[in-house]
């Protein structure tokens, strides 16, 4: 019998790059999934197939535990499909005390790649989920997500923090300061997700923003203030009636206060021409707040809108490869058989 597990992506509302130097950051899941369906082999081996991860689609068959699959496809969208799913298994095996165990494992995401949604995590923690269980090892909800947050710190060379896979594992809005993360009562909240088609490169990224940190006080403070910031969006958050549509003023609260954090996140160097294409098509459009989501470069924005404007400005920005509504997920990891 096949265990099959979804799990979400993410969004930050606010705090990416901060978080990096201890400062709060509240990642969001939203409901958009990566689904994964593991079916146990007798032979010991791996078979991954994954149509839907904005790849072409292609098989790939191969022992575990040699160098890979020889096919012919470019090895990073390899390493997207093989590496990530690798590891989730490194992680299910030791978890269930099954070094040998094989698996079938078929993934479909409904997640860009590397874009700012936390499309990996979503995939990690789907796969283990599904593979745990269909060893009859299933994880409670915090091994969970420390196991996939281990998966994606092993690929991702150390440059992974928790935020992606709590969120993708507990769902609603979280808390991620340090190692400390936590489920926060939220809204539901109305975003809206342009995507460039592209993706930035996280490492560069963060290693710009630690320069400029470490060159300049001001870059310093300008890191601190999205902390600041950060912490008077949690308190807009509490404010607000938990589970039930956010309201007009909590709307413009937090909207002002992602405006404000993208305006920061710009003056880190960590935006593109793209995403504040798509940052200002939102707010003409009516959003009360849009900015970019994740290491930026490229990839997505995020804006809050209960109306269809916003994505409908979007779908008309040159700039925008894609534009979709992505509600507040406020489940996690889901079991579906
Ligand atoms: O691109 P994403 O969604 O993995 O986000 C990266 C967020 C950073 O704060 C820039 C880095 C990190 O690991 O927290």
């Amino acid at each position: 019998m096949p265990t099959v597990s979804t799990a979400p992506g993410k969004v930050y509302l606010f705090g990416e790059h901060a978080v990096v130097y201890g400062e709060p950051a509240v990642p969001c899941a939203v409901e958009r999934r990566a689904t994964v369906t593991v079916e146990p082999r007798a032979d010991g081996n791996v078979r991954v197939r994954a149509e839907d991860l904005s790849l072409d689609g292609f098989t790939v068959e191969y022992d575990a535990g040699t160098a890979g699959p020889a096919v012919d496809a470019p090895t990073d969208l390899l390493e997207a499909a093989t590496g990530y799913v690798d590891e989730a298994v490194a992680q299910a095996r030791e978890a269930a005390d099954a070094a040998d165990a094989g698996f079938d494992v078929e993934v479909e995401s409904e997640i860009p790649l590397g874009a700012g949604l936390g499309s990996s995590a979503a995939v990690v923690v789907a796969a283990i989920d599904a593979a745990t269980r269909s060893l009859g090892e299933p994880l409670e909800p915090v091994e969970l997500a420390d196991r996939a947050f281990r998966a994606e710190y092993t690929v991702q060379d150390g440059q992974a923090s928790r935020a992606d896979t709590f969120a993708s594992t507990m769902g609603g809005a979280v808390r991620v300061e340090g190692d400390d993360c936590r489920r926060i009562d939220a809204p539901a909240l109305p975003f809206v997700v342009g995507f460039d088609g592209g993706a930035g490169d996280t490492g560069k990224l963060v290693a710009g923003v630690r320069a400029l940190r470490e060159e300049h006080g001001f870059a310093a403070d300008t890191v601190a203030a999205i902390g600041d910031l950060v912490r008077e969006g949690e308190r807009v958050l509490a404010d607000a009636p938990a589970g039930e549509p956010a309201d007009e003023a909590t709307l413009e609260a937090l909207g002002g206060l992602m405006d404000f954090d993208h305006g920061l996140l710009s003056a880190l160097g960590v935006s593109a021409r793209s995403l504040d294409s798509m940052v200002w098509a939102a707010r003409e459009a009516g959003a009360t707040g849009a900015k970019l989501t994740g290491a930026g470069g490229g990839g997505c924005i995020v804006a809050l809108d209960p109306t269809d404007a916003t994505e409908t400005a979007l779908a008309y920005t040159p700039a925008c490869e894609e534009a979709f509504r992505a509600e507040l997920a406020t489940e996690g990891v889901r079991r579906i058989e």
